[in-house]
């Protein structure tokens, strides 16, 4: 298989392009490193058969020899990053969607869509089920993202190659940045520097958290099948955000005390994936419960702070 993965240099894209090689496809991985970062894909570097290119999907997007599969990850993904690049974002959902599946067109090759949760923008449907049309805020702060996301989904669905779409849930691990604003590496970080823990809002709202490991393993997948989806792909264990802080702290072993501070416009109130389609098509189920998942991410946490600590 020869497999390009935009984004590949962002949280989950390495994650991705790491399985992949281990597979033994070629990976060419087009990133533009906005929220990404190499380091993310340093250990792949000397790896044969994988190659790191500097590209913004949104502008001329060329991929020399054949491609099987096309894995569409570019895009901003934190709310702290999506509001500080709003117009990329959308561009990146819109004309870097439209690009990329382009190429997959020109390549006769498989296409799949990262799509995410927040296209139920704030549901009022709970589990959300894929049938779910979503309860999204055009005009929002939110609304780059969500928006993009949707209109990629569109695109995709009218452009009538092979393809497919994946809606992420909330998925953590090793790698996400301390300060990307999402808030497992912030309360991760806060724990362990003893400073106070911030919950967003009164604490009541909740997330279903997903290891990138299981994450990972639904959107190959996907990619292996052949279905189409719209499919959900995330851990159904749902938590408020009270009780993920509570046990953060506990977990990294932090005198922390936990506190509240303003809710950000539009956060949805619940979240929780019905992944019954996943387990019927797909095969797939997550398999890491929180708290293993979280000792990992924590210790990794630890662990890249050391050198500066030191
Ligand atoms: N992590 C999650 O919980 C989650 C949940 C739902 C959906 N997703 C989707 O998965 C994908 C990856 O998310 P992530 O958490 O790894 O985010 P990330 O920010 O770590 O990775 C995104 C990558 O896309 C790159 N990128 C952005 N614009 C680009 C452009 N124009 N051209 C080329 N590269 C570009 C960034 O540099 C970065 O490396 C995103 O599409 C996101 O919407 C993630």
């Amino acid at each position: 298989m020869r497999t390009v993965v935009t984004g590949g240099a962002g949280f989950l894209g390495s994650y991705l392009c790491e399985r992949l090689v281990e597979r033994g496809d070629e990976v060419i991985c087009l990133d533009n490193l906005l929220t990404g970062s190499p380091g993310n894909v340093a250990h792949l570097l000397e790896r044969p058969g994988f190659r790191l290119v500097d590209c913004d999907v949104t502008g001329f997007l060329h991929v020399a020899g054949p491609v099987d599969l096309v894995l569409h990850l570019a895009s901003a993904a934190s709310p702290a990053d999506y509001l500080a690049y709003p117009i990329e974002t959308l561009k990146v959902g819109s004309i870097g969607t439209l690009h990329a599946l382009g190429l997959a067109r020109e390549k006769d090759a498989r296409f799949v869509l990262a799509s995410t949760s927040e296209v139920y923008g704030d549901p009022l449907e709970h589990p959300q089920h894929e049938d779910y049309w979503g309860n999204v805020n055009p005009v929002g702060p939110r609304s780059v993202y969500d928006e993009a996301k949707r209109f990629a989904e569109s695109l995709t669905t009218a452009y009538g190659v092979d393809t497919a779409i994946v809606r992420i849930f909330n998925t953590y691990g090793p790698r996400m940045r301390p300060h990307d604003g999402r808030a497992i590496p912030t309360f991760i970080r806060q724990a362990l520097d003893g400073d106070p823990i911030t919950v967003t809002g009164d604490g009541t709202q909740t997330r279903s958290i997903c290891y990138v490991d299981d994450t990972v393993t639904g959107i190959l997948a996907l990619a292996d099948s052949d279905f189409a989806g719209p499919v959900n792909i995330g851990n159904p264990a749902e938590l408020t955000m009270t009780d993920l802080a509570r046990l953060v702290r506990e977990l990294t072993g932090s005198a922390s005390p936990v506190t509240y501070i303003g809710r950000p416009v539009d956060d949805p109130h619940r979240r929780c994936p019905d992944t019954s389609l996943a387990a019927e098509r797909l095969g797939w189920r997550p398999e890491v419960p929180a708290t293993a998942g979280l000792r990992r991410t924590i210790r990794w946490f630890a662990e890249e702070r050391e050198p500066l600590a030191g």
